[in-house]
């Protein structure tokens, strides 16, 4: 199983709380993380692209690197890790994503790839006289599936003549090539979302749900081998979790408890609203379904709470799941987080054995 981390990019990752750890995303810390994560040979780091916060008393991502420049950063400092920069397409023509993407490309030696969003959140476009209208919310994987088109055939081909009802491209060109195949992930969780990813990516990515529930996002994997199958193409479910893990199960438990306690819930009705402003995709994404009060101090993200021992036993689990080829994962903590993987979980999954001893010291 394929293991990765989801950088944060945005000020206090992924806890929507006043008593978790507060920080302000900066080169350096990223630069830590994923030097940490190359070290335990963990096989690719993620950045988020996101323009507009939630407020309220902590800031919630008002603070936020943008993801291609950062990901240029790191490619210069890493030698074998990948890197996947997520490409805000509303507000990136696909010729200069095409463009940015073969320069990562050459600044890591073939070690980058593409997450492609459509976007959710109105705000974050209608800021910059950017929004298309609301009519995008049914139309934006159409969008999408055209903005691919343009991309694969510059990086494939050097050119493009597409001509679509979203993108229109006259001999547009494009070289360098990118040395190596631009890999391509999404995380689309309604039909349409999916059935771009079973189209066009090579990877999907989904939500994890529940916590200490490691495989509760199974009906989510199988809906993807579905629509992959129709497709004909072979595309794998990486799931999205938090680690939030101690030397005991009660330590780490008393953690998640005090960060729930904590929750800026003027960040979280700000959110909740955004959500709700779609009314056309449907409800098969947590992103949208912020009814679980459990979860929602995260993001309703799936959270493996426990000692060392007990969270590598639930991410073997995981590894269970047909069709699942890897994990993202995001921490409370991320430089004591990836370190306590690194020396105290991986080393106990089964899952990971492949990996070398001298990796893990
Ligand atoms: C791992 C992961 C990364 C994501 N990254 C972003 C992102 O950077 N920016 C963004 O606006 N949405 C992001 N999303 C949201 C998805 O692109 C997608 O819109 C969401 O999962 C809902 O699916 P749908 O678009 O099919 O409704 C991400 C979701 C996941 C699971």
């Amino acid at each position: 199983m394929d293991v990765g981390v989801f950088i944060p990019i945005g000020n206090n990752g992924w806890l929507i709380s006043k008593t978790s750890p507060q920080y302000k995303p900066t080169f350096d810390l990223n630069k830590e993380i994923v030097q940490k994560a190359e070290h335990y040979d963990l096989d690719f780091a993620l950045s988020m692209i996101k323009l507009r916060g939630f407020g309220g008393q902590t800031e919630f991502w008002d603070y936020n690197l943008e993801s291609f420049t950062l990901m240029a950063g790191l490619a210069a400092v890493t030698k074998k890790i990948k890197l996947y920069a997520t490409a805000a397409t509303l507000v990136t023509p696909p010729a200069i994503m095409a463009r940015m993407a073969t320069t990562i490309d050459s600044i890591s030696g073939g070690r980058f790839g593409v997450n492609l969003i459509t976007g959710w959140q109105r705000p974050e476009y209608s800021q910059m006289g950017m929004w298309p209208g609301d009519e995008f919310f049914s139309n934006r994987y159409e969008y999408l599936g055209e903005y691919i088109k343009v991309c694969k055939e510059l990086w494939e081909t050097g050119k493009s003549d597409f001509k679509g009802e979203h993108f229109q491209m006259d001999d547009c060109r494009m070289l360098p090539m990118p040395q190596k195949k631009i890999p391509i992930i999404c995380a689309g969780q309604s039909t349409a979302g999916m059935e771009f990813s079973a189209q066009h990516a090579d990877y999907n990515f989904c939500f994890g749900k529940g916590v200490n529930t490691p495989t509760a996002f199974s009906p989510t994997s199988e809906r993807l081998i579905s629509v992959a199958q129709k497709a004909g193409r072979d595309v794998g479910s990486v799931v999205l979790i938090m680690v939030i893990a101690d030397e005991t199960d009660e330590k780490a438990m008393a953690k998640w408890e005090m960060y729930k306690e904590g929750k800026d819930q003027s960040a979280l009705d700000w959110m909740t609203n955004q959500g709700a402003v779609d009314k056309k995709s449907g409800k098969d994404t947590n992103i949208r379904d912020m009814t679980d009060p459990t979860s929602a101090v995260n993001l309703n993200m799936g959270t493996l709470v426990g000692s060392f021992a007990s969270v590598a036993a639930m991410l073997d689990e995981i590894d269970t799941v047909p069709g699942c080829e890897g994990v993202l994962l995001t921490f409370d903590e991320f430089i004591q987080g990836m370190d306590d993987f690194g020396q105290k979980i991986q080393p106990l999954m089964k899952s990971r054995q492949h990996l070398t001893a001298a990796a893990v010291v």
